[in-house]
């Protein structure tokens, strides 16, 4: 990986607990556990998080169902492991791994964001349509589309433990709005004990069409659902894919 680029889940992912708390992940995790067995023509058991990073989304999943998670990176599975140490976590790239086993349900959750070409998303679908078993679903989404991207957006929040005040600046930025990516970039103000230290990342994220996702969703093989994310809901949909 070049220097400076996805810091975040590499040398900085130790910053990752303190964004958003693993709460957080709660209201959103009980949301695609429903929508699986609502939408499941099988019992569901077991699940593959495609994409796991720290485990959050895993720590409320693992309620339901028996989680396996795979991960590009080797210190965000540590996260992970730490959180749930009763679930199996494995290095795995979501664009070409082969477990040679199915699974009753998947999970592509906020990583999805890394394939930055139409072929790469697709590679991801197909390997999760090769890992779920025939009648089980799969849950994704964007995080942003082509469609509705606001350019220039800035968050700001703030993390504060017994010695550190965290403050996270996420600004996405598309400088070429004719090709299938967007900028993420990340500044992190890291105050210890009173003491200033200034951290900044960089990612390149995948921006689609809406309908470029529900072509590539039933080139893979699944009948799409398209479903909301609940009361006062707007823009985006959760795509429920049945195999
Ligand atoms: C925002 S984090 C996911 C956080 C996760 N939702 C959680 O609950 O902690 C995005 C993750 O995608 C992973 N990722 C990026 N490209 C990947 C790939 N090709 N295969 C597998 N994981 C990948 C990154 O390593 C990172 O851990």
């Amino acid at each position: 990986m070049k220097q400076g680029v996805n810091r975040l889940y590499n040398d900085l992912a130790w910053l990752w607990p303190y964004w958003g708390d693993v709460e957080e992940y709660r209201r959103e995790s009980e949301l695609f556990a429903e929508l699986i067995k609502q939408h499941a023509q099988i019992e569901v058991r077991s699940l593959l998080d495609m994409g796991c990073g720290g485990g959050k989304n895993a720590f409320h999943l693992k309620k339901h169902f028996e989680v396996t998670g795979i991960d590009i990176s080797e210190p965000m599975l540590s996260l992970a492991k730490k959180l749930n140490p009763e679930c199996t976590f494995l290095i795995e790239d979501m664009r070409k791994f082969n477990l040679s086993r199915q699974f009753d349900s998947v999970f592509i959750n906020d990583s999805v964001t890394y394939m930055i070409t139409k072929e790469d998303l697709l590679k991801a679908f197909r390997s999760a349509y090769m890992h779920l078993r025939a009648g089980g679903v799969m849950i994704t989404y964007p995080d942003h589309c082509k469609d509705t991207f606001r350019q220039n957006k800035t968050e700001v929040s703030t993390s504060k433990t017994d010695t550190m005040v965290i403050t996270f600046i996420e600004n996405n930025y598309d400088p070429v709005p004719d090709d299938d990516t967007y900028e993420s970039v990340f500044i992190f103000l890291i105050r210890e004990n009173g003491e200033l230290r200034i951290e900044h990342d960089f990612h390149v994220c995948g921006l689609f069409t809406l309908d470029v996702w529900r072509a590539l969703l039933q080139k893979a093989g699944f009948e799409v659902h398209e479903e909301s994310w609940g009361e006062g809901a707007e823009g985006l949909p959760v795509f429920a894919c049945v195999k």
